[in-house]
Order: structure tokens, then C-alpha cells, then sequence
């Protein structure tokens, strides 16, 4: 068992390079099922839901490689169309190889990726999605579901609401599907932009209406790339909550600022400024005044509420945080009050007394950016704390020691034997 130590109640100073995009990385590497030859992805964060991926592509019969944050995954081997296994119903988004086995073979059978610490993340959208492209799913069971795609073809799609999931593998089954496709209500997240640039670059004919639907006109082949992935602008903005909780100054030297508009419009509430060329400072007075509810993207994320409620703790006022998304991200909560935060909930929304006086104590992450605020809050309490849980956090935050000790934090990684692992 490892646990975070911190040491907290210090400004955080200093420079930091943002990693890769979980998010988008997760359904890029899916995509490069989509034909033969090695595609090469750059800036692909060293994850463990990365991880989790590339070993369900070597399932398939992928080769892959990794040098640093460079990865290769080359399809032209593969044979199977089952992901059956531990990687596969640990990590959500390998319900991304649905659409993506669809496209390159033409049947798949996958487990469901099963409940999430967050709330219960059903996949009837994606389901739906398939079921108009043609896909007939001839097996459905309490473990999985085997999928028919020979009488895939283009289709009006109209999703119930803008599911990243459910749209990146609607785009993931259709783009070498016959005929057109066009989705309505599509997510209009960075990370499902991402996927489409990626899959354009590789040939296909993907664009974004301006009413927002996503057209598709379906390609024959696609060809092996080498893509550069944009910064993750969820981790990008626990780093900048972590700096208004705890004060400091921060220069990111990659900060992507146009994904960040609804938390760059709370921080500046806050008081805190963040320049153009990404440099964040919060050493005045804080606010936390004001209502945050999560909503899609261009919304406040649903990702950083749980950063934000450890951040207005720390300012002034009271907050009220409304979670429109996973009914379960008020856990954390209960891990913040054994740090003295007064926090009360009220159906789907949480009232955060700022002025708190956080003290160190032992909590548990209950999920990765549940995780991410138990960090914020420890590193601006006063005393130590120990955070279990720290699998949830390696999930998305590819080293969360390193980042914060160069910005001048006591944290460390240790192991069982109280050994210091970074
Ligand atoms: C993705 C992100 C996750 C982020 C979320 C919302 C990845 C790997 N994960 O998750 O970090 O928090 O977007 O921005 O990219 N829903 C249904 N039925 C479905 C699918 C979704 O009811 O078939 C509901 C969900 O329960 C949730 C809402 O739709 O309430 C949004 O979920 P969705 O956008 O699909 O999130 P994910 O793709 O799972």
C-alpha cells in the first residue's frame, strides 16, 4: 500500500510543464486500431489508464512501444475482436474499443465497463448510437456484449445529451462505415476534437457543423500518422486551483488557456489572475463567493469540481458547488471535513464555508480528482497528512510529486516500509 505525505501550509512558486491529456490519449490510442502501420503519438502521458490501454491493443494483436512520452502502436497485425480481461473492466473508456473493433473488424465483444467510483456511468447512449448505425448485438449478458457490424452504414444519430463517450464512439464506428453519418447534440470537448484532428490527419472526412452536429462521410482505409497530443486542461486546472487554495505564483509553460474559460472566470472572482503567456497569481485576498454548477464543456467540468471545492475552503465567503453530471463526487467531502471543512450537502449541490483553518490528517482518495482536491487541501493545511488511495490519482496524474515538489511542496510517495519512493 502507498500513501502521500504532505506537509503542507506553503506557497507553491515556481515553473511547470503540463502533461498529456488522459482524455484524449485514451481514445486516440483506441483509433489507431482503425488501419494498418505504426501511428506514433507524441506528448501520451505515462498513466496507468495508458497503460491499460496499450495492453488491451497488444491483445488485439498490436505491436506497441513506448520511448518516454512517445508511444507506437502498429495495427497491422491484428486479428481479434475481444478485450476480455482485468485491463478492460478497470478502466472506463475501453468502452471506446466498441466502436473502434466495429470499425476495423467489423464484430466485437467487450465486458461492460462496469460501475465507477463516481456514480453508475451507464452506456445505453453508446448502445443506442451503434443500434442506428446497424450494429446488431447478438449477445448481451450481465458480463458483456458481443456486437455485429456487417450492416454498418451511415446514419442520423440524435444524442439524448452530449456524452463524450458516447459520441467519440459513434465517430470511432462510423468513419470507415459506408455512407454518412451525422451527429446531433455531439460533445464539444477538446479531447473529442482531438480525436477527430487525429483522425483526420489519418484520412478521414470528419467535420463540426456550426450548430455543433458532427458529419462524417465514410473513408475506405486510413493511414499511419505521427500526432503531437495537445496538454491535458483538466490536470492544467488542478495545478491552477492548487495555487489558489495554497497562493503562490506559477508560470506554465503550456498552459491551454482557451479550454479553461469557465475556471478562468471563477478564478478571477477569486482573485486570482492568470496572464496570457500563463503565469497564475494568487497572493491577495481570495474570494469564494458564488455559484459553480458543472455542465459539458464549454461548462465548468465536472473533473475539477471536487479541486475547486478543496480551493474555496481556503477563500473567503461561502460557495455553492452543483454537480449536474456523477451523482457520487461528493465523497470527497467527507475526506475534507476530517481536515476541518464545514461542508454541507444538499442534493446536488454542496454550500463550502471558506475561512476554514485545514489541519493535516489521514484521509483516502475516493476517486482520481477526489484525489487531486485531498493534494490541494493538504498542501495548504497546516501539519502533515497522509493520503491513501494514490492508484486513483497515478490514473491521470502521471507523477503529482515531481510537479508539486518543483514548485517548492513537501509531498512524497511512500511505500508500505515507509520508504520514499519519489
Ligand atoms: C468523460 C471523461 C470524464 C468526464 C466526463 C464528462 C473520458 C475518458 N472521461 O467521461 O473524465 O468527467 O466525460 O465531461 O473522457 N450518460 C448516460 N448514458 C450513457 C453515457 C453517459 O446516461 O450511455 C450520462 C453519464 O452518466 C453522465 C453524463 O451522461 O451523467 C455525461 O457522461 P459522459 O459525457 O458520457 O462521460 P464519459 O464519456 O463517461
Amino acid at each position: 500500500m502507498r500513501y502521500l505525505e504532505i506537509a503542507g501550509k506553503k506557497p507553491l512558486c515556481g515553473e511547470l510543464t503540463i502533461q498529456g491529456p488522459k482524455n484524449a490519449a485514451l481514445p486516440v490510442l483506441a483509433a489507431c486500431l482503425l488501419g494498418d502501420g505504426p501511428c506514433v503519438i507524441e506528448n501520451c502521458p505515462q498513466i496507468q489508464d495508458v497503460e491499460d490501454t496499450l495492453a488491451l491493443l497488444r491483445l488485439l494483436g498490436c505491436k506497441t512501444s513506448r520511448s518516454g512520452h512517445i508511444v507506437s502502436v502498429d495495427a497491422s497485425g491484428v486479428e481479434h475482436f475481444s478485450i476480455f480481461g482485468a485491463e478492460a473492466e478497470r478502466i472506463r473508456s475501453s468502452v471506446l474499443f466498441l466502436g473502434a473493433l466495429l470499425g476495423r473488424m467489423g464484430e466485437a465483444a467487450l465486458p461492460y465497463p462496469g460501475g465507477c467510483a463516481i456514480g453508475s456511468r451507464p452506456i445505453d447512449l453508446h448502445l443506442a448510437a451503434m443500434e442506428k448505425l446497424g450494429v446488431r448485438f447478438s449477445k448481451r449478458s450481465e458480463s458483456g456484449i458481443y456486437a455485429n457490424g456487417s450492416q454498418m452504414r451511415g446514419a442520423c444519430i440524435h444524442l439524448p445529451q452530449p456524452s463524450v463517450g458516447a459520441t467519440e464512439n459513434t465517430v470511432l464506428a462510423a468513419v470507415l462505415a459506408e455512407g454518412e453519418t451525422v451527429i446531433g447534440n455531439a460533445a464539444l470537448e477538446p479531447e473529442t476534437e482531438e480525436l477527430c484532428r487525429f483522425l483526420n490527419l489519418r484520412g478521414a472526412d470528419i467535420r463540426r457543423e456550426p450548430d455543433g452536429r458532427i458529419r462524417i462521410s465514410g473513408k475506405k482505409v486510413l493511414r499511419p500518422v505521427r500526432y503531437r497530443l495537445d496538454a491535458d486542461r483538466i490536470v492544467a486546472g488542478s495545478y491552477l486551483l492548487a495555487g489558489a487554495a495554497c497562493g503562490g505564483s506559477i508560470h506554465f509553460h503550456n498552459l491551454p488557456l482557451s479550454q479553461l474559460s469557465a475556471l478562468l472566470a471563477v478564478l478571477s472572482r477569486m482573485g486570482v489572475t492568470v496572464t496570457e503567456d500563463g503565469v497564475m497569481r494568487a497572493t491577495g485576498r481570495r474570494l469564494a463567493g458564488g455559484n459553480v454548477t458543472t455542465a459539458p464543456y464549454p461548462g465548468f467540468p465536472t473533473d475539477l469540481q471536487s479541486p475547486l471545492m478543496a480551493a474555496f475552503c481556503l477563500a473567503q465567503g461561502t460557495g455553492q458547488i452543483c454537480e449536474t453530471m456523477f451523482e457520487n463526487r461528493f465523497r470527497t467531502a467527507a475526506e475534507l471535513r476530517k481536515m476541518g471543512a464545514d461542508i454541507t450537502i444538499e442534493g446536488n449541490c454542496a454550500l463550502v464555508k471558506g475561512n476554514a483553518v485545514l489541519y493535516g490528517a489521514d484521509v483516502c482518495a475516493p476517486d482520481l480528482r477526489g484525489g487531486a482536491a485531498l493534494v490541494t487541501a493538504a498542501l495548504a493545511a497546516s501539519g502533515r497528512s497522509r493520503i491513501q488511495g494514490y492508484g486513483y490519482i497515478a490514473r491521470g496524474y502521471e507523477n503529482i510529486c515531481r510537479d508539486f515538489q518543483g514548485l517548492g511542496a513537501e509531498i512524497r510517495l511512500v511505500d508500505d516500509e515507509d520508504k520514499r519512493v519519489w
